[in-house]
């Protein structure tokens, strides 16, 4: 193991952002104006999976030597990742299309100068913050309104059974401080609620934890940090719940490619099975069983959406899906495929809102600990253009049109989540009056281009 002292720093390339979207500026209100489409028709190219791309970056960093990943999400989430890593001087290049970088090992990451400001990020504030917890560093997380009001005591409590000294600002939210312990204490863990965050924070953490962690996670979530672990070298087992990694290991720099972003693919899905005549083909979609349950509720509801080429990237399984407009039956959600789903409820809302027949969601209370409370943001805006909804405890009732438009014709503001404008503006698709999405440029967070992408679909 190098200690962080050893190592010359190096060139922190600070200022590169990821991508070639403007940074989001908070107070930017860029109205955007979605009104009744024509078909979507075509192929679209989607982004790099957001969830991945992190852990890509976090993984190579790493590993000893210069991975190169393709197709990484260069949204304003992972170049928070990407700033944060460099500012602990881990190098990360463009290298034609794709990125590459320098890993320094586990163990190895610089003390950074100043606070790691993160914007919206919370996968960026999680996940670092368990990597930076069994280093022998201390560093500050900070982001923009929409992240300061989340919950951070989720992933605090559990690194300091590890040993770190983590510190928030009351009510449990950022500034988070994490001073790391090293060597750290390895631990076993019991997932006190379903998050693929909380639980990756501390398999990172274990990288640079002698002997071995355990997590035990009753309820399965998204699991693309065991896969990307492993993929890189790790010595991580999962089955049936019980995960365990051994510390210290020599992770392999890799040269891999992302899959493309199932939730990216979820608001052109949705948007392809409302407006008649669409034929949409999106082409290799992340396909882990731990993220399809709105594909999987889409189908149920009717919708037809066709899976071909299945294959793998970069340790995922992805495939090509082409969605024709379908009429939809409405549904009872079963809460048991939240985890599955937990972040395509906003456009599935909308979705619903178009179905023949009610739809009844409940068991969702997680929805309001996201960017932004999504059930009482997706209720008020859904009324707002005219939709039959209501807010029942932690679910939301929709009767849905039958497949007429709604009748739109009012301002949506997302309030800087970018789930909430995205489903905004597809529900716009269909609707007799445009719907306006103020602050459209929080889509960039994991989808830049999303609105110009649905204009040149629907010509
Ligand atoms: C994510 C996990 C989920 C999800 C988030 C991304 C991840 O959050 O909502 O958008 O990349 O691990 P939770 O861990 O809070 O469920």
């Amino acid at each position: 193991m190098t200690a962080a002292s050893d190592r010359m720093p190096r060139a922190c390339h600070r200022d590169k952002p990821l991508s070639k979207a403007k940074p989001m500026e908070r107070e930017e209100a860029r109205p955007a104006v979605f009104g009744a489409s024509g078909a979507l028709r075509g192929t679209a190219r989607l982004p790099g999976d957001k969830s991945i791309s992190h852990r890509a970056l976090i993984c190579a960093a790493m590993a000893r030597g210069r991975s190169r990943i393709d197709g990484l999400s260069e949204g304003h989430d992972v170049g928070a990742t990407a700033r944060a890593l460099r500012a602990m001087g881990v190098r990360i290049e463009p290298d034609g299309n794709a990125w590459t970088v320098d890993g320094v090992g586990a163990g190895a990451l610089l003390q950074p100068e100043g606070a790691l400001e993160l914007g919206n990020s919370g996968t960026s504030a999680r996940l670092l913050a368990g990597l930076v917890a069994s280093h022998p560093i201390a560093a500050a997380f900070t982001g923009d309104s929409s992240l300061s009001r989340r919950p951070m005591s989720r992933v605090a409590e559990p690194l300091r059974r590890i040993g770190a000294e983590l510190g928030l600002a009351p009510g449990g939210r950022l500034p988070l401080t994490v001073r790391g312990l090293c060597p750290a204490v390895a631990s076993a863990h019991r997932m006190e609620l379903p998050s693929a965050q909380v639980k990756s924070a501390l398999l990172l953490a274990a990288l640079n934890i002698p002997g071995l962690t355990r997590i035990v996670e009753p309820v399965p979530t998204r699991d693309h940090s065991e896969r990307m672990l492993k993929l890189f070298g790790a010595d991580i087992s999962a089955d049936g719940g019980e995960i365990a990694i051994r510390g210290e290991p020599e992770l392999r720099p890799r040269a891999l490619a992302i899959a493309r972003d199932t939730s990216a693919a979820a608001f052109l899905a949705v948007a392809a099975l409302l407006v008649p005549g669409s034929e949409l083909r999106l082409e290799g979609v992340g396909m882990n069983p731990t993220r399809t349950g709105l594909f999987d509720l889409l189908r149920e509801m009717g919708g037809e959406l066709a899976v071909s080429n299945p294959r793998e990237s970069g340790g995922e399984p992805v495939a090509d899906l082409l969605v024709r407009h379908s009429p939809l039956r409405g549904i009872d959600v079963p809460p048991a495929i939240a985890p599955r789903m937990i972040d395509e409820f906003p456009i599935f809302f909308i979705a619903a809102a178009f179905a023949q027949g009610r739809t009844r969601t409940r068991g969702l209370g997680e929805l309001r600990f996201k960017e932004s409370d999504r059930l009482a943001a997706m209720a008020r805006g859904l009324r707002a253009i005219g939709a039959r909804v209501g807010e029942e405890g932690d679910g939301l009732a929709l009767a849905g049109t039958g497949g007429e438009p709604l009748p739109g014709g009012a301002a949506i503001d997302p309030r800087l989540d970018h789930r909430v404008a995205m489903s905004f503006a597809v529900a716009g698709l269909h609707a007799s009056q445009p719907v306006t999405v103020a602050g459209m440029s929080c889509a960039d967070t994991s989808f830049p281009g999303f609105a110009a992408l649905l204009r040149e679909l629907a010509r």
